[in-house]
């Protein structure tokens, strides 16, 4: 893979203009079709906020269905500067009005998947620290959706780019399985030999002789369930690419167990805090924790990112932090100022990004 590191090989552009405009006008340049493996935005929410008073901006339309339908045309040509593995990412929240949700970020995923993307997943992206609301008959909004689109049906990942920690391995540990984990009832003929395995798994440690323990069939009959078709600590389904690796320091469960020792797949409900706004800066940023998982998990050091909506360049700034190229757009020349300057920041070193280290603990690590 070509090395991306020295900065002088870096490109980054902000444009200003109407994205719509702008993204039609790089079409034009056939090195531009197909160049970008991730599209990454937070387009303006419906009615919450005006940005400026351009007539251009998005999220001021009259209806939702007219800020769908502008969305979607934005969106249908960023399908085109997609490379074929490319995907989209939607940073989205819904609109309320009075009791009803107006459910934009369905309507709007909805649209895409008619224009051709394959819709792969609505991530929750918990908010924590989310603002009580005052209402007495609305709930507080402490989500917002995070959708994932891909061009066609299959799209570059590196899921080991964002494997967490697997804490419920530990909290699992030296518990009887949950009962529905049980595929058969502990044969208890012997319950003595029963109590000795237990006794031997509990007390083993990880320099203990494996001889000295209990083979798997041993214990499926001590526990109930197969220890090699299920982590013997957390319990998850062994996948057939995981790797048959010993459970070291793992006290209770020395055993030979099939499991991923970088860590487990993170799923779809994302908690990342949400950012104190910078200065006078008013935008509705998305957390560059937040990009930065998206960022490691659908792209590669030297690959494009675009973001049509860039706001003051989160998404750049996370491109520059991991070596990735850069492009974004925004209507307003006060924006694109700042992203630019944003974006620089980092890359001189002025702004360093507290982003976590992509190597992350798997759930075997001690
Ligand atoms: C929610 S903010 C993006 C914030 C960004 N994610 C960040 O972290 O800073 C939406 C941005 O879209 C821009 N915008 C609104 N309408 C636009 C349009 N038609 N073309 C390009 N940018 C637009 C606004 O100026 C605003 O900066």
């Amino acid at each position: 893979m070509a090395c991306f590191k020295n900065q002088s090989l870096l490109l980054h552009q902000v444009l200003q203009g109407n994205s719509y405009d702008v993204l039609c006008g790089l079409l034009k340049d056939s090195r531009e079709k197909g160049k970008y493996r991730l599209i990454v935005t937070s387009p303006p929410y419906y009615g919450h906020r005006h940005y400026g008073n351009d007539p251009y901006e998005i999220g001021q339309e009259k209806t939702d269905a007219e800020y769908i339908d502008n969305l979607a045309k934005t969106f249908a040509v960023c399908r085109n500067l997609l490379t074929e593995d490319g995907s989209l990412w939607i940073v989205i929240g819904d609109t309320r009005r009075r009791y009803e949700k107006l459910m934009i970020p369905h309507k709007l995923a909805q649209r895409l998947v008619g224009i051709g993307y394959t819709f792969r997943e609505d991530i929750i992206w918990y908010k924590k620290n989310n603002i009580s609301s005052s209402s007495k008959e609305n709930l507080s909004q402490a989500y917002e959706i995070v959708l994932f689109l891909s061009k066609n049906e299959k799209c570059y990942t590196n899921l080991d780019g964002i494997r967490i920690a697997g804490n419920e391995a530990r909290e699992g540990r030296n518990r009887t399985p949950p009962s529905h984990m049980l595929q058969y009832k502990p044969l208890n003929e012997s319950k003595e030999k029963i109590t000795e395995i237990l006794e031997i798994v509990h007390n083993a440690r990880h320099d203990t002789p494996f001889k000295e323990l209990p083979t798997t069939s041993e214990i499926s009959k001590a526990y109930g369930y197969d220890p090699e078709k299920y982590c013997p600590t957390c319990y998850r389904k062994f996948k057939r690419h995981a790797t048959r690796k010993r459970i070291g320091d793992h006290k209770h469960y020395p055993i030979f167990a099939v499991c991923n020792s970088n860590g487990k797949n993170p799923g779809n409900v994302w908690e990342v805090a949400t950012k104190a706004h910078y200065g006078s800066e008013h935008f509705a940023i998305f957390p560059e924790d937040l990009v930065d998982i998206i960022i490691n998990f659908t792209t590669q050091e030297g690959d494009w990112v675009l973001d049509p909506f860039v706001g003051r360049g989160t998404s750049g700034m996370v491109s520059e932090y991991r070596h990735r190229r850069f492009r974004g757009i925004d209507l307003y020349a006060e924006n694109v100022s700042h992203a630019i300057e944003n974006i620089r920041s980092v890359k001189v070193g002025k702004i360093t990004l507290n982003l976590s280290d992509q190597k992350r603990h798997g759930c075997l690590d001690s």
